[in-house]
């Protein structure tokens, strides 16, 4: 907790922080341990600077990508059955502060039961944007308490605390973006954060018609080929790269044998590539991939294995029937 420091923007607004990691650095290494070897890979989270947060939202409303609505129209419904399972008040803690309008729709489900709100989101950038504004100005018994680092140092905070019952929300399939060991332990994480009355909402896109989600990770509008590709203007931009993105294309595939989506950019042809920033100078042949994305898809008893190896119970499972997705509400066993 000591790493920690708090600052207040306003009277229902703070923020806890470690003080200054230097994010530049760890950008520019990671880049090139990365990079510098086969099979090439970039880390996802740095995808979300300005323009690809905006593309990133660009993507939720297209119509090919079906998740964002599908999650939605389940929160939406989830209001009349989701405070018959909670006996107490809770605060709500989510993991990525993503989208306001589902954080609205779970506020909404608890300010139905209690005076005054808290809300935590834990997410490495953004929460203090508009939204945590926006999301005051809606809700004036709301008390914002934002914590900017990875999940993991986040729980660990939140941990630590004294504290009331929680509501613990990781929406938008993002586990999914993990390995499966990475997922499995940050399962354990929160599992091991929660306490006895503590409840868990986990939102995950099920395995289905491959179709279907391939075309939801390669639109027709190009977004999601403009979101990959971002990450390479950023290693220009900020780590003086000389990428000539129009040498690279989005390149996704579903995996069946591990039931994922993968996302890579591919070398249109031989090229070079020099980032000066990351000390780094490659070659890359014509049809070489660097991998960006996993995607994983879910089988309901995959979940279960992964629920019960974490010590999690599910309560209870909602469905969006059109689109296979799922939210389900767990406790620890
Ligand atoms: N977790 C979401 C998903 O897997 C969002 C996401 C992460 C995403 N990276 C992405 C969506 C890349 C499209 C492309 O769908």
């Amino acid at each position: 907790m000591a790493r920690y420091r708090r600052h207040d923007v306003g009277p229902r607004l703070c923020y806890y922080r470690p003080p200054s990691a230097s994010k530049e650095s760890t950008f520019a290494e990671e880049v090139s341990r990365s990079l510098d070897h086969t099979p090439r890979s970039l880390n996802p989270k740095f995808f979300y600077n300005r323009t690809g947060s905006m593309l990133f939202d660009m993507i939720c409303k297209l119509p090919e990508y079906y998740l964002t609505r599908s999650e939605i129209s389940i929160l939406g419904r989830m209001q009349e059955s989701l405070p018959e399972y909670l006996p107490h008040r809770y605060r709500l803690v989510e993991l990525g502060s993503g989208s306001a309008v589902k954080t609205r729709l779970i506020l909404d489900a608890l300010d139905r039961r209690q005076d005054r709100l808290e809300f935590f989101p834990i997410d490495v950038s953004d929460i203090l944007g508009k939204s945590s504004l926006d999301l005051l100005e809606a809700y004036p018994n709301l008390y914002i308490t934002g914590v900017i680092d990875t999940f993991e140092s986040g729980l660990e905070f939140i941990g630590r605390q004294d504290r009331g019952p929680d509501l613990f929300a990781f929406l938008g399939s993002s586990l999914g973006n993990f390995e499966p060991r990475g997922a499995q332990e940050l399962l354990g994480r929160v599992s091991e954060t929660m306490g006895g009355r503590d409840l868990f909402l986990l939102g995950l896109d099920m395995v289905k018609d491959r179709s279907i989600l391939e075309r939801a990770y390669d639109d027709s509008q190009n977004v999601t080929a403009r979101f990959n590709l971002n990450i390479l203007r950023r290693i220009n931009e900020e780590l003086g790269g000389d990428f000539a993105v129009d040498g690279f294309e989005h390149h996704s595939v579903f995996n069946p044998e591990y039931n994922r989506i993968e996302m890579y950019l591919r070398s249109r042809r031989d090229q070079s590539v020099r980032i000066p920033r990351s000390n780094l100078s490659i070659r890359l042949g014509e049809g070489e991939l660097i991998h960006t994305e996993y995607s994983h898809k879910y089988t309901m008893s995959g979940i279960s294995g992964m629920m019960d190896r974490a010590g999690l119970d599910i309560l209870h499972t909602w469905r969006d029937p059109e689109f296979d997705y799922r939210v389900i509400l767990a406790a620890r066993s």
